[in-house]
This record gives C-alpha cells, sequence and structure tokens, in this order.
C-alpha cells in the first residue's frame, strides 16, 4: 500500500514561496505514487499559545483535527518560511498546539514518534531557509521526538528559483527535491 504523506505549507501569504514549493512537493510525491494530501494551516486558525486559556478551554478544536490529520498520515512533509533566522511563529505555535492533544489515553507526544517528517524552506534570501530549517528541526526531533529524514532542501533566492511552471530552474536543487521526496516515502513505508 502506498504511504499517505501530508503536506504543510508554513506560510498563509498569498503568492508565499513556500507554498510553491509545498506545491512543487505535491507533485515529486504524486510521481513516485505516494499518497498525498495537501493542507492550508488557513483552514486551521489557532489562538496563540496561552496556558490559562488551555486551562479554561482545552485545545482548541482545530489543533485536535490537525493533529488527527497528521496521525492519519505516515510521512509528512513542512514547508517552512523563516523569520529572524528561525522558525516562524505560525509553524511553532501549530506544533504548540498539537503537541497538547491527548487523546484515549496516549502518551505524551506519540503521535509525533510514530510519523516521519521532511523539512523543506524557500526565501528570498541567501541562505534559502537554512536557519530555520535547524530550528524546526529541533522542534520536532528533540522537543517532539519526532523522527526528521536528515534529507531537506533550502532554497535561496526564492523570488527567482521558479520557472513560469512552478518548476525549480536549477538542476541541482530540482534533483535534491526528488532526493527529499525519495527519503521521505522510503521512510514512511517503513511506518506503514
Ligand atoms: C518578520 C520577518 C522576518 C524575516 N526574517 C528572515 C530571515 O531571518 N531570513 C530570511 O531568509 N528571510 C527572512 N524574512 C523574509 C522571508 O523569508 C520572506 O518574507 C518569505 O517570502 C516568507 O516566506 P513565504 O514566501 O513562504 O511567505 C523575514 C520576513 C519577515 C516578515
Amino acid at each position: 500500500m502506498a504511504p499517505k504523506i501530508l503536506v504543510i505549507p508554513g506560510s498563509l501569504r498569498t503568492g508565499s514561496h513556500n507554498a510553491r514549493l509545498a506545491a512543487l512537493a505535491v507533485k515529486e510525491l504524486a510521481l513516485v505514487e505516494a499518497e498525498v494530501t495537501r493542507i492550508s494551516l488557513a483552514d486551521y486558525p489557532l489562538p496563540l499559545y496561552d496556558a490559562d486559556l488551555e486551562a479554561r478551554s482545552g485545545v482548541p478544536h482545530n489543533a485536535v483535527l490537525l493533529k488527527r490529520m497528521l496521525a492519519a498520515h505516515q510521512g509528512v512533509f513542512i514547508a517552512t518560511p523563516e523569520y529572524n533566522a528561525s522558525v516562524p511563529s505560525l509553524v511553532k505555535n501549530t506544533i504548540d498546539w498539537i503537541s497538547r492533544v491527548r487523546e484515549r489515553h496516549e502518551a505524551p507526544l506519540a503521535m509525533f514518534k510514530h510519523r516521519v517528517f521532511a523539512l523543506g524552506a524557500a526565501s528570498p534570501g541567501g541562505f534559502g531557509g537554512m536557519r530555520s530549517l535547524l530550528a524546526l528541526r529541533q522542534v520536532l526531533e528533540i522537543g517532539c521526538g519526532a523522527l526528521v529524514i536528515p534529507e531537506q532542501i533550502a532554497i535561496a533566492r526564492a523570488d527567482q528559483a521558479f520557472d513560469d511552471m512552478d518548476n525549480l530552474k536549477n538542476g541541482h536543487l530540482a534533483a535534491t527535491l526528488k532526493a527529499v521526496v525519495r527519503a521521505l516515502l522510503d521512510a514512511a513505508q517503513q511506518m506503514a
């Protein structure tokens, strides 16, 4: 059975480079016959994490829905922007809320430990979001106990990196994305 892969762009911006990267990852995943779902975090609005709010009202329903969405897939690809040399609050806040969801007496963070993550970043800057990739890897691996594959993609000068068909102009980067997708699929297969 083909592994199920969830693709999440970490930006809500119209014309987002990371949404473009996510769309291209979906295309590449479909080519290697993964079963792919792409979501937008705009469909799961969440308040800023606040422990008092959680104590009063519990974890927001959208965090529960997102956690279940992740749980229904063996692999997850996150395309993250870089803000101030780190992961944007949208991505971090989403992970923070999801990490608070407990269902059916699950062990803390159980969902993160039973699936595999791959990361990508796109930035108009020269580092290609590399520092955001490192920060997000730390959050997922060390904070949440997730398996994050070593293969990743950082797209520098993202405003000039895509052609009219939304493919990567640079052959090396295009090959890197294919390698990331292949490695994610292989690792997710082990989880299926
Ligand atoms: C608050 C803020 C901080 C930013 N800091 C960085 C940064 O540290 N490094 C970087 O490469 N780009 C930085 N950027 C530029 C983003 O990479 C750029 O806005 C990018 O287009 C965001 O991703 P998106 O196109 O997917 O929305 C920053 C943007 C904002 C709004």
